[in-house]
């Protein structure tokens, strides 16, 4: 079980029921930021951050001091965990100077699954390695349900680095599992066959009009160039034949959203215009992000607001 109900961790989406999505984005809504309640107050809440990030660890940051919470970052340079201690060690460290709830983002798929086993805290997966980044797919999927008011039967087109995106594994869980219909975008490197494997009725497409054509939500993925050591990928040829463009957002249905987690490199996988253009929902997606994390902050200390 990904989330474990007693500690009240978030280690995944593809171990929730849509129920317990729903609950969480129910509470998200809830949640004002500017009224924050004090759901968190006297609680310390540490941010283990192995790897690069910015708006993930600031919402996170923001959000639960906002709810009155101590927080405390930690991050992999910086820390003894250059000096060689193991990712359970820092757990027991962090636990031992008191902490309530430990957030993590770690190069390694399963570290925070780990963490939660051996831990007597409740762990929140903040991104772990290509596997998962649930609290992203949270926040698209309040995005979402903001634009369309419904995720069932809404048209998704998830575009780019799919094999090494753990915001797409996380998005594709959600959005299956409320009813979106998903296409899949992108050459054979970053999207193999097998993919549809992650979800039933996930559909592929090698040529992105035809994913975008019809599309409710476009959602672009950075593409992850510290992760393709060993791949044969033409930049170039991908920007020709995959970057969303005016264009071909043309083809998308008139309301569309351009959804992208972040960071953007502007471009690349779309163009400055489309970054900018009055469909893009990239940085209302980062807004949200804030209370969607008080949401999952308040309920793994049981008090889901
Ligand atoms: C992503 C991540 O780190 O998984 N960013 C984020 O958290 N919003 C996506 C990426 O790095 O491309």
């Amino acid at each position: 079980m990904t989330m474990n109900a007693a500690r009240g961790s978030l280690l995944g989406i593809e171990h929730l029921s849509p129920d317990e999505i729903f609950r969480v984005l129910k509470s998200a809504r809830r949640m004002n930021p500017l009224k924050p309640p004090p759901l968190l107050r006297g609680k310390r809440v540490f941010l283990l951050f192995y790897e690069a990030s910015t708006r993930t660890r600031s919402s996170f940051e923001v959000a639960a001091k906002s709810m009155g919470a101590m927080t405390t970052l930690v991050l992999s340079s910086g820390s003894s965990i250059e000096k060689g201690e193991s990712l359970l060690d820092t757990g027991y460290t962090l636990q031992a100077v008191g902490a309530d709830m430990i957030v993590v983002r770690h190069p390694h798929a399963g570290a925070p699954a780990l963490m939660a086993k051996y831990l007597d805290v409740p762990v929140i997966n903040a991104g772990d390695g290509m596997h998962e980044h649930p609290t992203q797919a949270l926040l698209d999927g309040y995005t979402i349900l903001r634009h369309k008011k419904t995720i069932k039967g809404v048209q998704v087109a998830i575009v780019g680095d799919i094999y090494h995106s753990r915001v797409a594994r996380s998005a594709i869980y959600l959005l299956t599992k409320l009813g979106a219909k998903v296409t899949l975008c992108g050459p054979p490197e970053f999207v193999p066959d097998l993919a549809t494997s992650l979800a039933p009725g996930l559909r592929i497409t090698r040529t992105v009009e035809d994913a975008i054509r019809g599309a409710d939500v476009i959602m672009t993925l950075r593409v992850q160039k510290e992760r393709l050591a060993g791949m044969k990928v033409s930049l170039q040829d991908y920007v020709a034949r995959y970057q969303i463009t005016l264009a071909r957002l043309k083809l998308a249905r008139k309301d569309a959203i351009v959804m992208h987690p972040g960071p953007i490199i502007r471009g690349l996988e779309l163009t400055w215009e489309v970054a900018d253009c009055p469909q893009s929902a990239i940085v209302e997606e980062v807004k949200n992000g804030v209370p969607v994390r008080m949401a999952v902050m308040a309920r793994a200390i049981g008090r889901a607001g």
